[in-house]
């Protein structure tokens, strides 16, 4: 088999393989180094980095819940200057590709740091995080068709990386949400990011978390995911990465199959630092195993025999037409 039989498409997007780092959980990708062979990687998305430093949410920032973990980091980051500095000439040294990701508070922050991050042709990507439940504004561009629109049109006017827009599940219907931002011009959609949950102290009678409210990531999400990634690949034609509770290879498997074209790896990687390597490996065992040759002949290949019967999914109908 060569290695080409991995490589995937998405948009003006090509990847060597499927496998993706998730944002915020490797960091700059400096830090992981002794743990995973980049070059083993379809590539890196580094934690999201905003227009200004920000100090982040007050700690704790994080508690393990039963399968899933819940953070409040708040988008704690030492702002886009320093990472073009410190860590692009880093990261665009490295044999895998490198998305970045940004964050902002206004339509001009997501353009500014898009306009600025153009010159550097060796980015694969940006993805647009419009769908941070733990900063104020964080999750509100991903939870209106208008603003989507709008914001990645914005990024697609002030650069020529392809751009990826991650949406939140934290809404009724993700598909007019999806079907903007390719309107807007995005080359691929990542489905999902972590839903908003909390824990609870019953004994101090008091939330876990110092912002009180968090995202839920993890292998508890997986099934929203998968449902999610289902929904939009009926409904839009966009690429789509899956993220959510990936850390088997049947968990990749199970997403390429519904309809993702590449999945990022996220909260394992706290668990298993090397695990995303170790899943592009197995990748090619399982090809192997079930005689697939090329992967892009795999992705979306799900059988349904009868129509759900559910509201979502029916104002999903409703929404293609
Ligand atoms: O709070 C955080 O930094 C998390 C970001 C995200 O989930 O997008």
């Amino acid at each position: 088999m060569t290695d080409t039989s991995l490589n995937v498409t998405l948009g003006r997007l090509r990847l060597r393989n499927p496998i993706l780092t998730a944002s915020g959980t490797f960091g700059y990708a400096r830090e992981m180094a002794p743990f995973v062979d980049f070059k083993e990687l379809g590539g890196i998305i580094p934690k999201t980095v905003t227009r200004e430093a920000r100090i982040g949410n007050p700690p704790p920032r994080t508690i393990e819940t039963a399968s899933g973990m819940l953070n409040s980091i708040g988008l704690d980051n030492d702002g886009l200057d320093v990472f073009i500095q410190k860590h692009i000439p880093y990261l665009q040294e490295l044999d895998t590709a490198v998305i970045a990701n940004i964050a902002g508070r206004s339509v001009e922050d997501y353009q500014t740091m898009a306009a600025k991050l153009a010159p550097f042709e060796k980015l694969a990507g940006l993805e647009l995080n419009i769908s941070c439940p733990n900063v104020s504004g964080g999750v509100d561009y991903g939870t209106n068709p208008e603003s989507t629109e709008e914001v990645v049109r914005a990024v697609r006017n002030a650069c020529d990386h392809p751009i990826i827009a991650k949406l939140t599940p934290n809404i009724t219907n993700i598909v007019p949400i999806a079907d903007a931002a390719k309107r807007g011009g995005a080359d691929a959609v990542s489905l999902i990011n972590t839903l908003q949950g909390m824990a609870i102290n019953w004994r101090t009678r008091k939330p876990i978390l110092g912002n009180i409210m968090g995202g839920l990531s993890g292998p508890a999400i997986k099934p929203v995911a998968l449902r999610i990634v289902h929904q939009v690949k009926r409904a839009v034609d966009i690429p789509i990465i899956g993220v959510g509770g990936i850390s088997s290879i049947d968990d990749v498997m199970e997403f390429l199959v519904t309809g993702a074209s590449a999945v990022q790896v996220g909260t394992a990687t706290f668990f298993n630092p090397s695990v995303s390597g170790t899943l592009t490996q197995q990748l090619r065992s399982v090809m192997q195993e079930q005689g697939i040759e090329r992967l892009e002949d795999f992705i979306g290949t799900l059988r349904i025999d009868q129509q759900p019967r559910s509201p979502v999914m029916e104002s999903t109908n409703i929404a293609k037409n």
